[in-house]
Parts: C-alpha cells; sequence; structure tokens
C-alpha cells in the first residue's frame, strides 16, 4: 500500500514535470488569445484563466488530449466580445476543434498560409456571433482538414464563389453558412471541390439566379441541401434526382416555378424531407415520388399545385408525419386513403379547394395532432370519430360549410389549444362544462355560426385562453362574472 502511494505521487510529480515546458507554451498563448481577442466577458467565463496556471487543461472552456495538450475550446454562449485573432490559437499544435457559438466574436480569419503551414482545425463553430467581414479566398490559410465549418446566424456579406472553390472547402463534410448576407449567381457556383460534402445549408441569404448548379452533382456524398429563404429563380432542374444520398432538401421560399421534375423521384431511396414551399410550381405532385418510403416530411404548401395527388401519389408513403400542402389549387373530396397514414401528425389542407364531406376514420389509428382543413369548401357534418385523435392540439375547420352539432367525442379532446370552426354553420351549443376538465385551450373561435343557448359559467376555468370569438352567433343570456380573470 505504501509503496503504491509513493508510486502514484511519484508518477504525478513526473507527469507535472513533464507538463511543465510545453503546455506552460499553451498556457501563455491561451493567455495571449484572451488578451487580444477577448475585449468584454461580462459572464466572467475565462475568470479561472490565470498564469499561475501549470496547465490551461482544467480552465474552464478548455479540453485537453490524454498527452495534456490542448485539441478543444468550447466557449459555447459564453457571450464574450472582441475581434477574434486566430493566429495567438496556431501555438496550440493540438488544437481541433472550437466551438464559439453564442458570442459576439467579429474578425474575418484571414490566416497566412506562410506563417501557419500546418493548421489542424477540424471543426469550427462560429454560429450566433457578430462576424460582418467577407469570406475571402484566403479565408482560413492552410486549414486543410477542416470537417465542419458553422458560420450561420452572423452578419456576413459578399459573394461565396471563391469559397466554393478554394482549397479548404475540399476537406469540408459540412458547411453551414445560413441566416448571413451572402450573395451569389447561386447557378454559376462551381462545386468542384465537394466530394466530402455531406451537409451544405445556405438557407435565408441573398442567392439569386436562375436554376440550381449543374456542378452538385459533384456532390455524390450530400445528405442535407437546404437553400430555402432565398431569391432563386426558374424551374427546378431534373438533375437533383442524381443525388442518391439526399435525405433533408429544401428549396422552398424561393420563387421557383415551372414542374415538379418527375426525375427527382429517383431520391426515394433516401429521402426523409422535402420541403418546396413557398414557390410558384405548378401542376401536380410527381408518381415517381410513390416509392418515396422513408418520407417523413413534405410540405409543399403555398404553390399552385393542383390535380389528384393525394390519391395517386401521397397515399402510397407509409411514413409521412407530416403533410403540409396548404395554399394550392387543389379540389375535389379529401381522399379516405389518407386513414391509413398512421404515422400522420400534421394534417394541412387548408386553402385549397376542397369539397365534399371530412371523411370518417381519418382518426380510427392515427397520431395526429394537428388538422388543418380551413378555407375550402367542406359540408355536411364534423364525423364523431375526430373524436378518437387523443393528442390532437390544433383544428381549424374555419371557412367552410360545416353544418350540424359538433360532436360530444370532439368537445371532450383534453389536449386541444386551438379549437377554431368559425365561419361556417354549426349549429348546437357550447357544452357546460367546458374547460372542466383540462385547460389547454388557448384559441376558441366560434363566430359567424349558429351556435344557440348560454355562454357557459365554466368558460371562466379556460386558463390558457388567449382569443374567444362568439360573434355573429345565436347566443343568449349573460357573459359570465369572471371573464375578465382570463388573464390571457
Ligand atoms: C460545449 O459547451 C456547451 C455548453 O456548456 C455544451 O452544451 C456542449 O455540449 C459543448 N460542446 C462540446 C462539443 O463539448
Ligand atoms: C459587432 O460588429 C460591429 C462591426 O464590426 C461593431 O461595430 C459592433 O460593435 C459589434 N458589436 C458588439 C456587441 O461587439
Ligand atoms: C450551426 O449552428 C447552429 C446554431 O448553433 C445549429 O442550430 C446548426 O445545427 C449548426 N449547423 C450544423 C450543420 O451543425
Ligand atoms: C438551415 O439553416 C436554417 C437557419 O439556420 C435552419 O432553420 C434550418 O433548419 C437548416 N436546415 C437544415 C436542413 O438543417
Ligand atoms: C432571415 O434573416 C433575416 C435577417 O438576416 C431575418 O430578419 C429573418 O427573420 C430571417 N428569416 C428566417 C425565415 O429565418
Ligand atoms: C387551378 O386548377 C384548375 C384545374 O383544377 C386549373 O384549371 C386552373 O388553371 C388552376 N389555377 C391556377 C391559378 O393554377
Ligand atoms: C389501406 O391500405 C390497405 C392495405 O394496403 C388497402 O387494402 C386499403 O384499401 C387502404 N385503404 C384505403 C382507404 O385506401
Ligand atoms: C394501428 O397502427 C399501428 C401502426 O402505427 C399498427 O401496428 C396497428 O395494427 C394499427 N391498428 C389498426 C386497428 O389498424
Ligand atoms: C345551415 O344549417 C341549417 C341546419 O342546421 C340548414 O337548415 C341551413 O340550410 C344551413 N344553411 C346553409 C347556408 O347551409
Ligand atoms: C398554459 O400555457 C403555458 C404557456 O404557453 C403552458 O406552459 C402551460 O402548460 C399551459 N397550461 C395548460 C394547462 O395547458
Amino acid at each position: 500500500m505504501y509503496l503504491f502511494f509513493i508510486f502514484i505521487s511519484l508518477s504525478n510529480n513526473f507527469t507535472l514535470s513533464l507538463q511543465q515546458q510545453n503546455p506552460s507554451n499553451e498556457v501563455m498563448a491561451l493567455l495571449g488569445f484572451k488578451q487580444k481577442s477577448v475585449a468584454a466577458d461580462p459572464q466572467g467565463f475565462l475568470n479561472d484563466w490565470r498564469l499561475e496556471s501549470l496547465t490551461p487543461c482544467s480552465w474552464r472552456g478548455v479540453s485537453c488530449s490524454l498527452h495534456g495538450k490542448v485539441n478543444m475550446l468550447n466557449f459555447t454562449g459564453a457571450g464574450l466580445t472582441g475581434c477574434l485573432h486566430m493566429d495567438d490559437l496556431m501555438v496550440l499544435d493540438s488544437l481541433k476543434h472550437l466551438h464559439l457559438s453564442g458570442n459576439l466574436f467579429s474578425g474575418n480569419f484571414f490566416l497566412n498560409k506562410a506563417s501557419h503551414p500546418s493548421c489542424i482545425i477540424e471543426t469550427l463553430d462560429l454560429s450566433f456571433n457578430n462576424l460582418s467581414e467577407p469570406i475571402s479566398e484566403t479565408f482560413f490559410g492552410s486549414c486543410f482538414h477542416l470537417v465542419s465549418l458553422n458560420l450561420s446566424h452572423n452578419l456576413i456579406p459578399g459573394d461565396i464563389h471563391a469559397v466554393v472553390v478554394s482549397d479548404f472547402f475540399k476537406s469540408l463534410k459540412s458547411l453551414d453558412l445560413s441566416h448571413n448576407n451572402l450573395f451569389a449567381d447561386f447557378p454559376m457556383l462551381e462545386f468542384k471541390n465537394c466530394a466530402n460534402l455531406v451537409a451544405l445549408n445556405l438557407s435565408n441569404n441573398s442567392l439569386y439566379g436562375t436554376g440550381i448548379p449543374r456542378s452538385l452533382i459533384n456532390c455524390q456524398l450530400l445528405e442535407t441541401l437546404d437553400v430555402s429563404f432565398n431569391k432563386l429563380e426558374g424551374k427546378i432542374a431534373a438533375f437533383l434526382g442524381n443525388l442518391r444520398n439526399l435525405k433533408h432538401l429544401n428549396l422552398g421560399q424561393n420563387t421557383f416555378s415551372g414542374n415538379i421534375p418527375q426525375e427527382m423521384g429517383s431520391m426515394c431511396g433516401t429521402l426523409i424531407e422535402l420541403d418546396l414551399s413557398g414557390n410558384e410550381l405548378s401542376g401536380g405532385f410527381p408518381e415517381t415520388f410513390k416509392s418515396c418510403n422513408g418520407l417523413q416530411r413534405l410540405n409543399l404548401g403555398s404553390n399552385q399545385l393542383s390535380g389528384n395527388f393525394l390519391t395517386t401519389v401521397i397515399s402510397y408513403l407509409p411514413s409521412l408525419q407530416i403533410l403540409q400542402v396548404p395554399f394550392n389549387n387543389i379540389s375535389g373530396f379529401i381522399p379516405v386513403s389518407l386513414i391509413n397514414h398512421t404515422k400522420l401528425q400534421v394534417l394541412d389542407l387548408s386553402s385549397n379547394g376542397f369539397d365534399g364531406n371530412i371523411p370518417s376514420g381519418l382518426c380510427s389509428n392515427s397520431s395526429l395532432r394537428r388538422l388543418l382543413l380551413a378555407d375550402n369548401f367542406l359540408s355536411g357534418t364534423i364525423p364523431a370519430d375526430i373524436g378518437n385523435c387523443k393528442r390532437m392540439e390544433k383544428i381549424n375547420f374555419a371557412r367552410n360549410h360545416l353544418s350540424g352539432q359538433i360532436p360530444s367525442e370532439v368537445w371532450k379532446l383534453s389536449n386541444v389549444h386551438d379549437f377554431v370552426m368559425w365561419g361556417n354553420n354549426l349549429s348546437g351549443e357550447i357544452p357546460k362544462d367546458i374547460c372542466s376538465g383540462t385547460q389547454t385551450l388557448e384559441k376558441l373561435a366560434l363566430n359567424n355560426n349558429g351556435f344557440t343557448g348560454n355562454i357557459p359559467a365554466s368558460i371562466i376555468n379556460c386558463a390558457n385562453l388567449s382569443w374567444l370569438s362568439l360573434s355573429f352567433n345565436q347566443l343568449t343570456g349573460t357573459i359570465p362574472a369572471g371573464l375578465h380573470n382570463l388573464q390571457n
């Protein structure tokens, strides 16, 4: 036992003395970085960074390898302010991962290739900072091992042509430049260095141009492509179908027009999420998408799509969880085949030209949380079996031609936040015991119908109610005392 302790203390001393030479350089480098790059540290995140330390390995935000060398800095959410000087960090010759998200750093990361020939940084996360200078061609100099670069949610302006063709792009697997002020003639970008790229997010910038760059074909490993919220126009290119690993594709909120190319159906083997919403697409949803067995989320909302693709295509997609096709030009009945989608959580068919009845059976075996059918020409009564959708949170049947009473089973759904039925021809009374069970109700909009009877006194139990609209009915009696206690 005694010998064992001697051994422990000797080996401790041994490692300490080893660490005293080399890692103290790292102490100096980090303190230099703090001095030059951190102008303000309002949360005192770096308070324990002190010169007296033998090693920086126990400092907040610092992680070391088994050999006691700094390999990661993590200042996520530290609220530090300043102009980043990456040069000081280049002395840390084991530093691979830099997590600096959620600070207010500025700077432009120009690194001189000649003075830092061996940058080994693999991860750089500078999302949610205050970067406002363009990314230059020499951006990150010799960091040819960069695997993941995240500059999302900054104010970076300028073109990205130079970035895409630069050498550091070759090693990248994940590039997130979303939510900046970048611009580029998108179809002209030369994606020739993207053989390793798995995820590319350029959402919410100012990319423009007609079409999609053909060179994206070079990015054969691409699984995520998000160019939503830009200013792209023209047709969606058929060759996208040749990206055979795509799982998440978002082209939403641009002004793409024309038909959805049937060739895109070749992505079905891998596709999990497809968002084409907020464009000017017309025609239907091609039959080639029938084989998208794994598709979970489909958003085609706010286009000019028409036809009966809900029946001919969408009813074949067994994994669908979220189906959004509002604000299109789809007419006809709501297909009964939707009842086979037992995994569906959100069904949004609002603002189309659907007529006929709401099919019964939609809730025979389902996970529906949102059923949004507003602004159509639906008639008949509300099926009682909607009451079987126990997880229902939002029901919106506003502005249709529904009539009759709302079935008591539907009134009893206990997780509903939004109960929006205004602008129909519904009749009957509001249940006497409304909100006497759960109080999840936030919106109750029954105006412009034919409801009769009193406003039940129990309505004052709907503690979370923020929108109550009962006008234009045939309600009688008094307004319940205590309504003014509903604080929202
Ligand atoms: C960085 O720190 C944040 C906040 O402490 C933590 O949530 C996150 O997991 C850390 N990241 C890594 C890669 O260790
Ligand atoms: C953000 O960057 C701008 C321009 O570089 C600078 O003027 C401003 O002071 C920075 N804001 C903070 C909070 O550091
Ligand atoms: C980039 O950072 C943001 C915010 O921290 C995060 O939400 C996003 O997932 C990151 N992007 C990638 C590709 O990891
Ligand atoms: C792309 O970035 C935006 C904004 O940061 C984010 O909302 C979106 O979820 C990201 N897309 C993907 C597919 O991760
Ligand atoms: C896009 O970014 C702008 C500011 O850069 C912001 O105001 C807007 O909300 C963002 N849009 C989305 C959908 O994130
Ligand atoms: C809506 O669809 C009908 C056919 O169902 C078509 O005649 C009409 O042109 C479409 N309207 C628009 C604006 O696309
Ligand atoms: C539901 O799926 C089953 C099996 O694939 C099929 O036989 C049935 O016709 C479908 N029901 C509807 C209403 O489409
Ligand atoms: C309900 O759906 C589940 C799968 O989500 C399935 O296993 C089960 O057989 C279905 N039940 C009925 C009665 O259709
Ligand atoms: C409204 O419903 C009543 C029955 O509740 C029916 O007599 C009347 O014709 C309906 N009005 C319209 C415009 O559909
Ligand atoms: C009321 O609303 C608040 C805030 O949205 C929520 O946290 C709370 O769970 C709600 N209460 C009920 C009973 O749903």
